[in-house]
């Protein structure tokens, strides 16, 4: 793997050369250069949280997978490392795919999904997978270690192992696609992590399958608990859904199953398929808990066959803030909010007047550097809609003729136009924190009831940033903003 890993880095160095700025992200984690997309192995150990991710040093185009690699002591300000695992092996040909770290009596283990092309690259219908070990000393360089688990008979697809310790046992689910493609999460265990020339066992349980008969596989599994009381969620991101009105509109969707689960009992849903974030980018999220016991996730934002224009400046994919998830008994449903650490990149703080907006914009920035706001608004307002402009393409408001909450973006020049939403939240104030990027925004509703996520591309002189309210009044209850530092 040495030379192979060479030949990357000397690719990736030379990308970077010519990486642009203009979309490049000041605050949240990107590939030096080159294509990113899964966030994997996230972890917190020895001291330090790991982030790797699927990777493709060689060009801004998805390609071989490798695993690039960044640490971090803070979960925000990431240090980049050597890329940390190329594909090349019998096992994993033709890539590197998504999996899952474990920190295991001071080794760090990575499991990944070895992925072959029986027929011609690309070709889906003849593939291998298996899953596959490497494990590191020193948290940087790894050794790989071969299949540790085959597919079971009748599946091909079959890949992104998540793996945790419960109970006494190593448990990992792995997304896969059954005989009528269909998508499923499987469910194996094993008493030991990894004993070399040692395989897991074969034995599994479907953990849960669609009863949707367009999805055709589940993607990026994760399963973890979130009460006391056995109460577990199921987060995949499912492949073949439909759209349907509002919904689903994204290629490709992320979201959570809620139930009751422990190792002797089956997983018993309660409810439904519930999409963990509503914007346009948000894909193959994957948690891990923090030395303090929070479980945090970041997910992948941008989205497969969707327009990309930083591949014009040599890069693609970035992550999502890390958010910090927590289960809503109530609604039944999981919450997202940034980590409290966001909250050192705050500059000076802005305060906004309570304002009310009659037919009008007010302008707050121009050149909009990288920000975040926190705005609490009256719901109570006869505007035909109110919220916020960047630029001429991207606008965030609540519609109060179709009472939903949109973000909206028009960027023709890259044929990216169109609106995703949802209904809007009950009360009489709507909260949106929101974290505005050089190509990204993030959007979180009354403390993580609702996100939005999605990248957006505005020219560099059109980047004025108003709040507005058109066709009527609305009041702009309290505001704030900080500029943010760059991480790195
Ligand atoms: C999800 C995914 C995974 C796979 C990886 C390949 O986005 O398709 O299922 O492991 O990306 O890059």
């Amino acid at each position: 793997m040495k030379q192979r890993l060479e030949q990357s880095t000397t690719a990736l160095n030379a990308l970077q050369k010519k990486r642009g700025e203009q979309f490049y992200p000041q605050f949240h984690l990107a590939a030096p250069a080159g294509w990113l997309n899964d966030p994997n192995g996230l972890v917190y150990h020895n001291g330090l949280y790991h982030a790797f991710y699927q990777h493709h040093p060689f060009s801004e185009l998805w390609g071989p997978m490798h695993w690039g690699h960044a640490t971090s002591k803070d979960m925000i300000h990431w240090q980049h490392q050597p890329i940390a695992l190329a594909p090349g092996n019998e096992y994993d040909k033709s890539g590197c795919f998504s999996g899952s770290a474990v920190s295991h009596e001071g080794k760090l283990y990575l499991f990944y999904t070895g992925h072959n092309w029986l027929a011609e690259e690309g070709d889906d219908s003849q593939i291998y997978q298996a899953q596959c070990v490497a494990v590191s000393e020193d948290g940087i360089h790894f050794e790989k270690k071969g299949i540790i688990l085959p597919p079971p008979q009748g599946y091909m697809h079959f890949r992104d192992p998540k793996v945790w310790f419960q109970e006494g046992k190593w448990w990992m689910v792995v997304g896969a696609r059954d005989e009528k493609d269909q998508g499923q999460v499987l469910l194996f265990s094993n008493d030991t992590l990894f004993e070399e020339g040692k395989q897991w066992r074969s034995e599994y349980k479907v953990l849960g399958k669609t009863d949707d008969k367009n999805v055709y596989m589940w993607e990026c599994p994760d399963f973890f608990p979130i009460s006391d009381d056995n109460e577990f969620a199921l987060v995949f991101s499912p492949q073949g859904k439909r759209a349907e009105g509002y919904q689903y509109r994204n290629l490709f969707q992320t979201g959570a199953l809620i139930g009751q689960w422990s190792p002797k009992q089956p997983f018993i849903i309660h409810g439904h398929f519930t999409e963990l974030d509503n914007g346009h980018d948000y894909y193959a999220p994957q948690s891990f808990v923090t030395a303090d016991g929070r479980r945090v996730s970041m997910g992948w934002m941008d989205m497969w066959n969707s327009p990309m224009p930083s591949q014009q400046e040599f890069w693609a994919g970035c992550f999502t803030l890390p958010r910090e998830i927590n289960f809503d008994k109530r609604a039944n449903r999981l919450r997202m909010t940034p980590i409290k650490e966001v909250e050192s990149l705050r500059q000076t703080r802005n305060t906004i007047e309570m304002t009310t907006l009659n037919n009008q914009a007010l302008k707050l920035l121009d050149k909009t550097p990288a920000i975040e706001l926190n705005l609490t608004w009256s719901l109570d307002s006869q505007a035909e809609k109110f919220g916020l402009w960047l630029g001429k393409g991207l606008e965030v408001f609540v519609d109060n003729q179709s009472n939903r909450f949109v973000i909206r973006r028009h960027y023709p020049q890259y044929n990216i136009s169109g609106s995703r939403s949802t209904p809007l939240p009950v009360g009489c104030e709507i909260n949106l924190r929101i974290f505005i990027d050089r190509s990204s925004i993030e959007v979180f509703i009354n403390h993580g009831e609702l996100t939005f996520s999605s990248r957006y591309y505005a020219d560099e002189n059109d980047r004025d940033l108003s709040l507005f309210a058109t066709d009527g009044s609305a009041t702009l209850i309290a505001g704030e903003y900080w500029t943010l530092s760059t991480i790195s």
